[in-house]
């Protein structure tokens, strides 16, 4: 039985005092919760990462949203930051080829699988997030893009412990706009059966597939209803507590 997963992204939002606050108010309410049946990740921007691992918590684990793609724990790589730093930080999970970092990085999913592999032997959790653009599937292509991007952005040292997967396609991401159940279910089938191709039936089996893309507390009982749904990948509405919350709460 696989455990769900409640994650939320904050994207490029919180300064400090403004994230502090979320995280206590987010802490607060889901460490109240006794016997959760479900995990809770938070992935505030780098900036507030340290700060918001500083807030005391029990329950809620705390990523960062991307690792650098240098092996190096440091070094000369501008900009960046190790996976060993993310740790250093307080963070025991890491979301990585997210599609705004493939759009706007130019992120390849030979680079998502090295920063994945970085982040898993530095000992944090990865989710690797997947999925089409409008274009790829009005082009019917939407099945071949996301089974490529399970297949080349995986490590081989991947298992259902260390690694997530995320499947959001590119046109529900802050659009208000969601697949068909049915959509929905195909393609997280299809990515299971990808990961029993490349990793084995058993890491398929325990491996969470996520989706994200507009997941709002109104029709987040029925996203995560759907078969192969292990959790939700959350942007927008994980930035204020009730409707993080709200969408959880549907869990419970
Ligand atoms: P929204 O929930 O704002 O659509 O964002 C989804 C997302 O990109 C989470 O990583």
């Amino acid at each position: 039985m696989r455990r769900k997963l409640i994650a939320g992204n904050w994207k490029m939002n919180g300064l400090k005092a403004d994230a502090v606050a979320l995280a206590k108010a987010v802490f607060e309410k889901f460490d109240s919760v006794a016997n959760c049946p479900f995990d809770v990740l938070v992935c505030p921007p780098m900036n507030v990462l340290g700060y918001v691992a500083d807030v005391p918590h029990t329950s809620v684990f705390v990523g960062a949203q991307d690792v650098a793609e240098t092996t190096k724990p440091n070094g000369a790589f501008t900009g960046d930051v190790s996976a060993a730093m993310v740790k250093d930080l307080g963070a025991t999970w890491t979301l990585v080829g997210h599609s705004e970092r493939r759009t706007y990085h130019n992120e390849t999913d030979a680079v998502v699988r090295q920063k994945t592999e970085n982040a898993i032997n530095n000992g944090l959790t990865v989710v690797i997030c997947i999925g089409e653009t409008l274009e790829e599937r009005e082009a019917g292509k939407a099945l071949e893009v996301v089974t490529r991007q399970v297949r080349e952005s995986t490590p081989a040292i991947a298992n259902a412990t260390n690694c997530v997967l995320a499947y959001e396609p590119v046109w529900a991401i802050g659009t208000g706009k969601v697949p068909t159940t049915a959509d929905v279910a195909e393609m997280h089938a299809a990515i299971r059966a990808e990961v029993a191709k490349n990793l084995g039936a058993e890491v398929a089996e325990g491996m969470r597939i996520l989706y994200g893309g507009s997941v709002k507390p109104e029709n987040a009982k029925e996203l995560l209803g759907v078969e192969n749904v292990d959790g939700a990948l959350i942007g927008g509405a994980s930035l204020k507590v009730e409707s993080f919350w709200a969408i959880a709460e549907t869990q419970l």
